[in-house]
Order: structure tokens, then sequence, then C-alpha cells
């Protein structure tokens, strides 16, 4: 979900003002994306990288991952069940504050019987970090590393590959998300900003992989 900061700043407003009409317009199309009935939804919330950024502005996005994933009624009444995915918070390098940890918890617990569309927010996450983490598990494990092995070692392993990567924003490259999960998918890049990115943009990307 890039350029929320481009998009406050063509406005003239403070950066953490994009951020939170980032999360408005998530929250909206996540509806979108139910009444199009796309089985998984999964977004990239908050990388392992971005802890560099100035402060005041981490501490925003992390009040807006608390309200996001206090958003326990109306994902209900969507019957979404969302999932998160990061650095385990018992892991050494994790960084996700209690507080924020206590919304997750919560709000997996409070969706978990939901039967529609699975909404997962990366947090404190990143790819590599991600497949690392796959590796040691396997290890632990005593399992022979294997593509399955992988698999059933990855943060959310019922996930499915991906069939779309959707990229805003301009930005014509491939960040540190779901590098396992992506091999082979369709990819759409578009230069509108995340706070932008409404049911039009959705459907373009979903008609990729529609018939
Ligand atoms: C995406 O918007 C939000 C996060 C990465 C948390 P950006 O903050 O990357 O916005 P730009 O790229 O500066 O426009
Ligand atoms: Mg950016």
């Amino acid at each position: 979900m890039d350029g929320n900061g481009r998009w406050a700043k063509r406005r003239n407003l403070p950066r953490t003002a994009g951020h939170t009409e980032g999360e408005e317009n998530l929250a909206a199309l996540v509806r979108v994306a139910v009444t199009r009935n796309v089985g998984w939804l999964t977004v990239f919330g908050f990388s392992t990288e971005n802890w560099v950024r100035p402060r005041t502005e981490v501490r925003h996005i992390l009040g807006l991952h608390k309200q996001l994933f206090g958003r326990v009624a109306e994902l209900n009444e969507l019957n979404v069940r969302i999932e998160w995915m990061g650095r385990p918070f018992d892991s050494p390098e994790a960084r996700t504050p209690k507080y924020v940890q206590k919304a997750i918890r919560k709000a997996l617990h409070d969706t978990r019987n939901n039967t529609g569309m699975v909404f997962t927010v990366a947090f404190d996450y990143g790819s590599r970090a991600e497949l690392v983490h796959a590796a040691e598990e396997a290890r632990r494990a005593g399992e022979t590393i294997s593509e399955a092995s992988i698999n059933q070692h990855l943060y959310v392993p019922s996930l499915p590959q991906v069939d779309v990567l959707v990229r805003t924003s301009g930005e014509l490259r491939i960040s540190n998300f779901m590098l396992w999960q992506i091999a082979g998918a369709r990819a759409y890049f578009t230069d509108t900003a995340w706070p932008e990115f409404g049911a039009a943009e959705l459907d373009a990307a979903l008609a990729l992989v529609t018939p």
C-alpha cells in the first residue's frame, strides 16, 4: 500500500494524514473485495524496514493498525476472517509493541469463525525474515528442506499462492513482500496512490486473473 506520503504531500498535508486516509481506504476496499468474491486479500501494512522512519510517523502508523485490527464488528458483518503475518511476537527481532499485539490477538480470535474472505495484514513483516524463519522451523522439526516443508512453516501456511500482486503509486519494483508466494503471479502496477486505489482499480487488477 504505497504512496500515502506522496498523496498527503500533494495536498499540503502531513504524511500522517496520508496514512489515515490509507487506512480508511483499506477498510473500504475490504468491503469491495468481498463483493467481488475475493478469497484472500493480503496487504503490506508495515515492514521490518519501516521502523527507521521518524518516531512520530511510526507511532501514528501503529495507532492505525490498532484501529484496523479493532474493526471486528465490520469484519464480522462481512464474514471476513482477519489474519496477521510478521515476525513472531516471541522472536528476539520482533518489534510489534504490546498494545498492537493485543489488538492483533483479539481480532484474530474474534473473527476466527468467519468463513468468507481471509484478510491478512502483514505487520512487522519481511519476506526474507519469513523464509529464514520457515527454514529454521523446518530444521528444528528435523524435516528435510523441501518446497513442501518451507510452505508448511510460512507465517500463515494456509495462504495459497498469490494470483495477482498489486503495487501502487508508480513504483515499478518488487519489495520484500511474499517473495516465495508470488512466483508466477500476475502483476498490476498503477500510478494511483494507495489512498485513491478504489473499486475500479481493484477490478482492473482482478481482470488479470479472471477470464
Ligand atoms: C505507504 O505509504 C505506507 C507505509 C509504507 C507504512 P508511504 O509512507 O510509503 O508513502 P510514500 O511512498 O512516501 O508516498
Ligand atoms: Mg513508500
